[in-house]
């Protein structure tokens, strides 16, 4: 039996970091996927094989092996969504030899963890081979790690013998009971990989389309504002785990200003998510609220750099955009990753085409994306 499953990456408009702290963020899914295949093996074949093909790596376990690694807990075999503890995770090490990862990829082995913790949970034993490919930068800002937790919870639930999620036709994962139980799984694998995720990535990549999200309540936004973002991606890789770590502790270091910032983050995505929701398909006012989103961005960018997540890669990308007059900001967890770039309709496409040239002529990579398609 084989099930494929995928899950969109994200963007975040306004709100990254704050989100962590409580605070309103305002993000998008983008037209790029990872996707996830997994074949239940004939019983006779007693391994679990997980290949990562955009890394190059394959790993393939023998079930008593995992068995006796997850000893203590007897079965992690469960029907509703459980947290891995740390002492769980730091066993489920002695499974991925961590060297095999190239120096700069050495983060991904929590997300071989994650796999662990999600596949032994949801589906137990039974051996199987999950294939993983994605579309999605890794560790670039753009939620590759939300999108993979999101669509592997999504296979391992739809070939579980407890959950039975309708898999008969396309369109099961609009039933928003089963989407919620797929996000609740992936937002366990996220706490895997993270340590500390404020839920915003795995909700965005499960439901699709402009969210809210604050405390882990998600709302969704429907408009109508043709929004034009350019990426940006620096190449330069960073650890969402650490620069989240590192805001905290600016956070315990200055409560007040931190906790001024974060507020100001906050007012700019409950701002940017009502000019948009108010954006009617006709409105006269386009050039208008995209020069309010533009000032937003700015804005939110200059606090960015104030908590201390901004990189002199993405300060290149800012000054260079700057000159074109275009308002710019990091998107995700910042320290590298991608910019975004908001591209308002009077700017044509001969001047896109020479801001591009000009920011690959620095060695970064510049793409569009659709934004705000289903999860
Ligand atoms: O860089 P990414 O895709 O991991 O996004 C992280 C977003 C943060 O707000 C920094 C963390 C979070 O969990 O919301």
């Amino acid at each position: 039996m084989e099930v494929t499953a995928r899950a969109p990456g994200k963007i975040i408009l306004a709100g990254e970091h704050a989100v962590v702290h409580g605070c309103t963020a305002v993000a998008s899914s983008i037209d790029l996927y990872t996707s996830v295949s997994l074949r239940l093996r004939s019983e006779g074949e007693d391994t679990i094989k997980l290949q990562l093909n955009d890394i190059g790596l394959d790993f393939s376990w023998p079930v008593g092996r995992i068995k006796e690694v997850l000893s203590h807990l007897g079965s992690p075999f469960s029907s509703t969504p459980t947290s891995c503890s740390l002492e769980t995770v730091k066993s489920l090490a002695a499974l991925v030899d961590e060297k095999s990862f190239p120096d700069s990829k050495i983060g991904l082995a929590s997300g071989v963890y994650a796999f662990l913790w999600l596949y032994t949970s949801i589906l137990g034993f039974k051996p199987a081979t999950v294939v993983v490919s994605s579309e999605l930068p890794v560790g670039a800002g753009l939620g590759s790690s939300a999108a993979y937790c999101v669509a592997l919870s999504a296979a391992l639930l739809a070939l579980s013998d407890s959950v039975k999620l309708d898999v008969s036709q396309k369109g099961w994962f609009t039933f928003k009971a089963e989407a919620e139980l797929v996000n609740k799984w992936a937002f366990e694998g996220e706490k895997i990989i993270h340590g500390r995720p404020s839920g915003v990535d795995n909700s965005v990549s499960t439901f699709g389309n402009v969210i809210k999200f604050k405390s882990g309540v998600m709302t969704r936004i429907d408009s109508n504002m043709p929004l034009r973002m350019l990426i940006t991606n620096t190449k330069v890789g960073r650890d969402t785990k650490a620069l989240v770590a590192n805001v905290s502790a600016r956070k315990s270091r200055h409560p007040d200003a931190m906790s001024s910032m974060l507020n100001a983050i906050e007012a700019i995505s409950d701002e940017w998510s009502t000019i948009i929701q108010s954006h009617a398909a006709d409105d006269l006012c386009l050039s208008a609220n995209e020069a309010k989103l533009a000032e937003l961005m700015e804005m939110n960018q200059g606090l960015l750099f104030s908590i201390g997540v901004s990189h002199a890669s993405i300060e290149t990308i800012l000054q260079t955009t700057m000159e074109y007059k275009l308002a710019s900001k990091l998107t995700g967890a910042g320290g590298g990753g991608c910019v975004l770039t908001l591209l308002p309709t009077h700017v044509s496409g001969a001047v896109i085409d020479k801001l591009v040239e000009e920011l690959e002529s620095f060695g970064f990579q510049c793409f569009t994306a659709g934004i705000g398609g289903n999860g």
